[in-house]
């Protein structure tokens, strides 16, 4: 009798000895991932620009995995990048997976003085840099004939909110590379995914004042960067092209499909108190009522 693989294998194995290269992992959603696949046995690179917050998740990893390597990059320089990959295959030999998380965030209306600015940084790190890190860890995932890359978006990379006209657009951006990416790799035992979480309880939109927050935002109780590690983690292991994370934003894609306008009425929506509660995306407690 054929059973699923996740009935084959206990949990703690799944990714035992396979090397996990993840960017943006001194913090967030990142560093969570970092922490689930070390527990599952994997090999973990750490990526991210700040060495002491890096060494900081390094040392929880190695209370239970030593296989845990530091490796300060900037993933809007290519040459870092570059130079990043090659310290991997000089320790590890392989890629097996490439979480492409590392992001930045900036909130503003089309008309703010620092919208192109800030339009352009995010399109280096969380665009740019995903497709850098791609370039480098393919041929070495050809040469194997096997891994996985996942891409991070967001539920703004499928539908985009006010005043986040910049990084929706980086976040649609990662969506429409990644599908092109899955589609171009089909047939050559690289698996690609991308991951579209709904507001996570992270730093990123620490900076942002509370009433300057895309208006949904302002009644959305943030999911946990555990339950957003968790189906990373799932994705990969049972190949899913696109995670969406919580089910509700579901909704939101299938109403805009009908129309734009019909997509724009929800999105006003979940700036409603009712209308949240209701649909299970507001739970009592805010973004910045969260402390880290
Ligand atoms: N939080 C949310 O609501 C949410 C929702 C959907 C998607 N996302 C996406 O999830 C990803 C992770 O964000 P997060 O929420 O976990 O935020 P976070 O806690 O602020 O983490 C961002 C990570 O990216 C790294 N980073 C930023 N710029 C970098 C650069 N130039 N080079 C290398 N690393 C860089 C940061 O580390 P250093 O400062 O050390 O470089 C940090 O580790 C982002 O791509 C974000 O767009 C977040």
């Amino acid at each position: 009798m054929h059973l699923p693989r996740g009935l084959v294998m206990s949990k703690k194995d799944r990714f035992k000895d396979q090397v996990v290269l993840i960017t943006g992992a001194s913090s967030g959603i990142g560093r969570a991932t970092a922490l689930e696949f070390a527990k599952e046995g994997a090999k973990t690179v750490l990526v991210s620009r700040s060495e002491e917050k890096l060494q900081q998740v390094a040392d929880e990893i190695r209370g239970f995995n030593q296989n845990v390597l530091v490796i300060p990059t900037d993933v809007s320089s290519v040459e870092q990048v570059g130079s990043m990959v090659q310290k991997v295959i000089a320790e590890y030999g392989r890629v097996d997976i490439l979480f492409n998380n590392a992001g930045s965030s900036y909130v503003g209306r089309i008309d703010e003085e620092n919208f192109v600015e800030n339009t352009k940084k995010m399109m280096d790190v969380d665009y740019f840099g995903t497709i850098y890190l791609t370039k480098e860890v393919l041929p070495i995932m050809k040469n194997q004939g096997s891994g996985h890359i996942m891409n991070m978006s967001s539920v703004v990379g499928r539908k985009a909110f006010p005043h986040f006209g910049g990084y929706s657009s980086a976040m649609h951006a990662i969506s429409a590379f990644t599908d092109s990416l899955r589609q171009e790799l089909a047939g050559t035992g690289i698996n690609v995914s991308i991951i579209h979480p709904a507001l996570t309880q992270t730093p990123l939109l620490e900076h942002v004042k509370p009433e300057d927050m895309p208006p949904p935002f302002r009644r959305l109780t943030p999911l946990s960067v555990e339950s957003v590690a968790k189906a990373v983690i799932e994705g990969v292991y049972y190949n899913q092209a696109r995670i969406i994370v919580p089910f509700q934003p579901r909704l939101l894609f299938i109403a805009d499909s009908i129309s734009p306008r019909l997509g724009d009425l929800v999105v006003r929506g979940l700036s409603n108190k009712i209308f949240s509660r209701l649909l299970g995306t507001y739970r009592g407690k805010l973004y910045h009522e969260y402390k880290y």
